[in-house]
């Protein structure tokens, strides 16, 4: 219904950086004043345990705590895995400005304690979510995105928004891990040979997926 607005933000980002930064601004501050306290309180309850390869493993909200923790994260893996990965700067400020805003809601997969898995929300005025994810390539392939996938429909399932994302039509990764969860409905193709790709929600992303990841062998 919006996928028009969200092409032409998408142009402008590309395009006009500055006036992006603009129209950034003027959305956090309407997210928060539209859906803060639903944003808050969806944080509260986004804490799940389990199991991951027989470790204990928990996904949970990040905050600014956890800055050096996702810094040396995203600063040991290899560029080539990070190439379809751009939905903020990686840099430790930008990741600093991203832990601290209140209309990017981030999350961290840890298995016995060391973050393996990222994901993350980027929330819009008109009720629609942004979704990213990236696992530690030494985790990737395991069914870690896939659980990251439900674990995210669950958080806009909660919140009320629509969930979006762009990926590229080269990222098999992604666009595999995708369709082993649920079709993507395809809303729009855009510059650079990426998509705008819509997630359908069902009844049952009420409830927060069980994480009970059989095997997690590194590679
Ligand atoms: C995309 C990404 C999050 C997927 O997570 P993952 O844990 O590796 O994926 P999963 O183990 O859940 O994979 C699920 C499916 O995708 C397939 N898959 C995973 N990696 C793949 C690859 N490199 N090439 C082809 N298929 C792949 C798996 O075989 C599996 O398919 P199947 O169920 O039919 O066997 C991860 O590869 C990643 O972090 N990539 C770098 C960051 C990125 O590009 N993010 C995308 C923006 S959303």
């Amino acid at each position: 219904m919006t996928a028009w607005l969200d092409r032409i933000t998408y142009r402008v980002k590309l395009l006009l950086p500055g006036a992006y930064w603009v129209l950034a601004w003027g959305n956090a501050l309407g997210t928060r004043l539209l859906y803060g306290r639903r944003i808050r309180l969806t944080r509260l309850e986004a804490k799940v345990e389990g199991f991951v390869g027989g470790d204990p493993a928990v996904v949970r909200p990040l905050g600014p705590a956890d800055l050096e923790t996702l810094h040396d994260m995203i600063a040991a893996i290899p560029e080539d895995h990070l190439r379809f990965f751009h939905p903020h700067g990686l840099d430790r400020n930008a990741l600093h400005r991203v832990l601290q805003s209140r209309t990017i809601l981030t999350f961290g997969m840890f298995v016995r304690q060391r973050l393996v898995g990222y994901a993350l929300l980027k929330l819009f005025a008109n009720r629609t979510a942004y979704a990213g994810r990236l696992i530690h390539p030494e985790y990737a392939g395991a069914g870690l995105g896939r659980y990251l996938i439900h674990y995210l429909y669950h958080i806009g399932f909660r919140l009320g928004f629509r969930i979006r994302a762009t990926i590229s039509r080269e990222n098999m990764a992604c666009l595999r891990s995708h369709a082993a969860v649920r079709p993507l409905r395809i809303l729009a193709s855009l510059p650079n040979n990426f998509q705008l790709v819509e997630y359908n929600q069902l009844p049952s992303d009420a409830d927060l997926p069980v994480l009970a990841i059989a095997s997690a062998e590194c590679h």
